[in-house]
């Protein structure tokens, strides 16, 4: 049990994770809280975070921010918060993500910008500032949520598929320089997940069957089946996993 424990326990190490107010992001609050871990909400409303921190097996051990990821201003504060009252940043998990559905043709440069700002941009912003703090305490863990639309097009999501395609790239371009300074920079690319993002899809009948054929499980996935993915990749049992992205997809057969 003690050898489980020092592969796979997060005590005493201090996690940051952005879109924590539902979803996969809650998911992973209460996985790595579960395991140990201090855990660090954020989300842009207060009230949600408050809903995903009253189901941690510790609430003690967290705290809340509410923040939109994509503020330069905020991001620093926060970085530079948690470094002062945890004394370090163990764990990052870049979560927080939108998705905004339109045909190329007419999809709008605010719909552009704005989901490449919050799944791409951001997701740099935060790894570069926590980074510089992993590097003063000896390392740390980075995981980056992708998809499996980091790997094909999709149809009717071209900023997401750009943004998430940039996520599984940007993963490995910082692995191989951030991995001599101890950082592993990894990736999850999770299938259909049933939260917030995939209820329109998952209320079409027509778009659910499609999607379900493709799914060799024949089911969408339980955020909660997530859970041993985030601590793997948090825990020491990754420490020589560098830039890899990992599917969770129910063997999902892409398109
Ligand atoms: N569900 C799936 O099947 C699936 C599949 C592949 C990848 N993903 C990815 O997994 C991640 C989580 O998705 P989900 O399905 O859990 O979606 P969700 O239920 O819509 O949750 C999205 C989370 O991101 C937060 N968020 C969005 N924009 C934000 C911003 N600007 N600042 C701060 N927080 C922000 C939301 O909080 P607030 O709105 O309260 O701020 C919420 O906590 C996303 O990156 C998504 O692309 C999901």
């Amino acid at each position: 049990m003690e050898a489980l424990q020092n592969l796979f326990g997060l005590s005493g190490r201090t996690a940051i994770i952005t879109g924590a107010s539902r979803g996969l992001g809650r998911a992973a609050a209460i996985a790595l809280n579960g395991a140990g871990a201090n855990v660090i909400l954020i989300g842009r409303d207060s009230a949600s975070l408050e809903e995903t921190r009253t189901l941690l097996s510790d609430p003690k051990r967290s705290k809340i921010f509410e923040a939109d990821v994509t503020n330069d201003d905020l991001r620093k504060k926060i970085i530079a918060d948690v470094t002062r009252d945890c004394g370090k940043i163990d764990i990052l998990i870049n979560n927080a993500g939108i998705i905004r559905r339109d045909p190329a043709l007419e999809y709008s440069e605010k719909d552009w910008d704005e989901v490449i700002e919050t799944n791409l941009s951001s997701v740099f912003h935060w790894s570069q500032d926590a980074a510089k703090e992993m590097m003063k305490t000896g390392g740390g863990k980075i995981i980056n949520i992708a998809s499996v639309l980091s790997f094909s097009g999709g149809v009717n999501v071209v900023a997401y598929a750009a943004a998430k395609g940039g996520v599984a790239q940007l993963t490995k371009a910082l692995a191989n320089e951030w991995a001599k300074h101890n950082i592993n920079v990894n990736a999850i690319a999770p299938g259909y997940f049933e939260t917030n993002a995939t209820s329109a899809l998952r209320k079409n009948p027509e778009r659910s069957a499609q999607i379900l054929s493709r799914i060799p499980a024949g089911r969408f996935g339980d955020p909660n089946e997530l859970a041993g993915a985030f601590i793997f990749l948090a825990s020491s049992a990754s420490d020589y996993m560098h830039g890899h992205i990992m599917t969770v997809d129910g063997g999902f057969n892409g398109w």
